[in-house]
């Protein structure tokens, strides 16, 4: 097995950083390869606000609910979708925008920053430095957008922590693969065996860690999607001219 995939194999978040900062050439490069990533129809509807200020990734480690590793890690990367500057383009074309108030817009634009995360996740951990993705961001949006003075047609899709690791941590279990793989066609008769099994998998996980708190996969879901869980998502986004109904 080659390096690259060996650390696609490995992946796992990090919640726990040091504070030395992430060099210039480091970050430089991790960048880098996320702008190389595709996009559908070459849009180029993502931009990325880096923050390093530390008052700043103390404010955003609150707006995404208090989670201390936005404010640990030196660096936090916002994933925006940028219809922005696509509309520029448009206007020059001597057209009018209409993506940005579409499901589909939405969605490409949605795939597009999974890209550039997935690209910066890889790029950074292939360099020894810890990340984890924050969709908590969204918890907040406007403020979110306040805080990076962002302009209509934008939205903070999804953020990432990159950082210095102090406290690795092991590997989370995957359902098993039967439930991911699917050969010509779909089949989900392996589900049920398989989210039994992955309850009790996640459990030994928790109290592999000593964590009390640990509960299934399937309370957790329950839990969260029984209601939309961040609300303010369609709202904020509808002020921001991404209305989502077309
Ligand atoms: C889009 C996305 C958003 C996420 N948001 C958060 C978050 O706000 N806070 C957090 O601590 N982890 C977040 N995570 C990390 C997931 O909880 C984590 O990837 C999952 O539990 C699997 O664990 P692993 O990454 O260690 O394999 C997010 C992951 C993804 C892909």
């Amino acid at each position: 097995m080659n390096e690259t995939i060996k650390l696609q194999h490995a992946h796992h978040s990090i919640r726990s950083y040091r504070d030395d900062n992430v060099s210039d050439e480091m970050l430089d490069a991790i960048i880098r390869a996320a702008w190389h990533a595709p996009t559908s129809m070459n849009a180029q509807e993502i931009s990325l606000v880096v923050v390093r200020d530390a008052e700043k990734r103390a404010h955003i480690a609150e707006l995404a609910g208090g989670q201390a590793w936005i404010k640990q890690a030196p660096v936090f990367i916002t994933i925006v979708m940028d219809f922005n500057k696509t509309d520029m383009g448009v206007r020059k074309a001597g057209q009018t925008q209409v993506i940005h108030e579409s499901m589909e817009g939405f969605g490409v634009a949605a795939v597009d920053a999974g890209i550039m995360l997935g690209n910066l996740m890889i790029a950074a951990r292939s360099l020894g430095l810890g990340v984890v993705p924050i969709g908590g961001i969204r918890r907040n949006p406007q403020s979110m957008i306040d805080l990076l003075e962002l302009p209509t047609l934008t939205f903070p899709m999804v953020g990432i922590c990159i950082g210095h690791i102090e406290n690795d941590a092991p590997l989370k279990p995957r359902m098993d693969i039967a439930t991911f793989r699917h050969d010509e066609r779909y089949d989900a008769s392996a589900y049920r065996t398989a989210i039994d099994a992955y309850d009790t998998d996640i459990m030994a996980y928790w109290q592999g860690l000593k964590r009390t708190d640990g509960i299934t996969w399937s309370q957790n879901l329950g839990n969260n999607l029984k209601q939309v869980y961040f609300p303010q998502v369609r709202p904020v986004a509808a002020m921001q001219g991404l209305t989502n109904d077309k």
